[in-house]
């Protein structure tokens, strides 16, 4: 079985008497992909910086060890084995592309040679071979942005923290983002992302968290998170007027559409809420010529998570 490369328990910091993390556990198995999702505020850029030792966690914090090792008794160790892009640019701007991505070869303590074919493999991999002589300042917000997740790749990390790595790109170097992320994946490299984007989670994460509050309000799959809200129903759909009426009558709590011929059953995604539903038809003599099952987006989970009408404490539900 593969290890955690991100285990936290009790993850707490504040800030003066402003509580941002309070008691937030992780888990994040090696060479998957994790999602923080948050709205503005939540503490995702804070859990980024103390994950990568840029800021200390508060003492009452419990064990946190990220690539196998404690962050709090060996920081170095840690530091030696994660990447981090910010959510603000490390690039600078005064200087070439190259020089960037050279001067970080410098910092991981690599060769001459060494950084040199690093870094021109990464500028290679990351389309930027044009610009690499040309000032940081010159590129676009894409182009900087590819920079940034180049230098961080100098090193060789196996952890890699993104906070927001695709805020700002337009769809086409969002797409290319995503596409360099799963390939870093399949590579054996862990990646800790953070993001607005909940088509980006559903996208590339196994395992999705949504931060409320200074904590973890739901976690779990793109699929186990759509299953915590309403919404999901199975929608029926007819040839036959006739056929369409019927089964109207005979099903209680569906909404019909007389025009597409359809009939919605409201319907959770889980196998027993469908076997459950199917019974019904079964029963009342319906057969539909095409059955779907609906799921609510995340859009609408992060909602019911996040909004002012967001979930109490209490009732933290768990998907595990
Ligand atoms: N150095 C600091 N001193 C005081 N307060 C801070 C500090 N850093 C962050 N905070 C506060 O902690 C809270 C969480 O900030 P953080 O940047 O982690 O949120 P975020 O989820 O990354 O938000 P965004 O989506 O806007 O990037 C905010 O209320 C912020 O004002
Ligand atoms: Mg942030």
């Amino acid at each position: 079985m593969k290890g955690l490369a991100i285990a936290a328990n009790g993850l707490r910091k504040s800030y003066g008497d402003k509580t941002v993390l309070d008691g937030v556990d992780l888990a994040v198995p090696e060479g998957t992909i994790f999602a923080l999702l948050g709205p503005n505020g939540a503490g995702k850029t804070t859990a980024v910086k103390i994950l990568s030792t840029l800021v200390s966690p508060d003492p009452a914090s419990g064990e946190i060890r990220v690539g196998g090792h404690d962050l709090a008794a060996d920081p170095q160790a840690v530091r030696a084995a994660i990447g981090v892009t910010g959510q603000f640019s490390a690039v600078d701007g005064l200087i070439t592309g190259e020089e960037n991505m050279l001067l970080m070869a410098d910092l991981h303590h690599l060769s001459r040679d060494e950084g040199r074919r690093a870094a021109a493999r990464l500028l290679e991999r990351f389309d930027l071979v044009e610009a690499a002589k040309k000032p940081a300042s010159t590129y676009s917000g894409g182009m900087k942005r590819r920079l940034d997740i180049a230098m961080t790749l100098v090193g060789g990390p196996r952890i890699i923290f993104l906070d927001e790595p695709t805020t700002g790109l337009d769809p086409r170097s969002r797409h290319t983002m995503w596409q360099i992320i799963r390939e870093l994946v399949s590579d054996g490299v862990t990646v800790f992302l953070t993001t607005q984007y909940l088509e980006e989670a559903d996208e590339l994460a196994d395992r999705i968290a949504v931060l409320n509050d200074g904590r973890i309000a739901a976690e779990g799959t793109a699929g186990e998170l759509k299953r915590l809200v309403p919404g999901g129903h199975v929608r029926l759909r007819f040839s036959d007027p006739a056929r369409h009426r019927d089964a109207l009558s005979a099903l209680a709590d569906a909404i019909g559409d007389d025009e597409a011929l359809t009939v919605q059953i409201p319907s959770g995604g889980s196998q027993r809420e469908l076997r459950s539903v199917l019974d019904r038809l079964d029963r009342a003599g319906i057969e539909a010529d095409e059955l779907t099952v609906h799921t609510p987006d995340l859009d609408n989970v992060f909602f019911a998570l996040t909004g002012s009408a967001g979930l109490p404490h209490q009732s933290k539900e768990s998907v595990r």
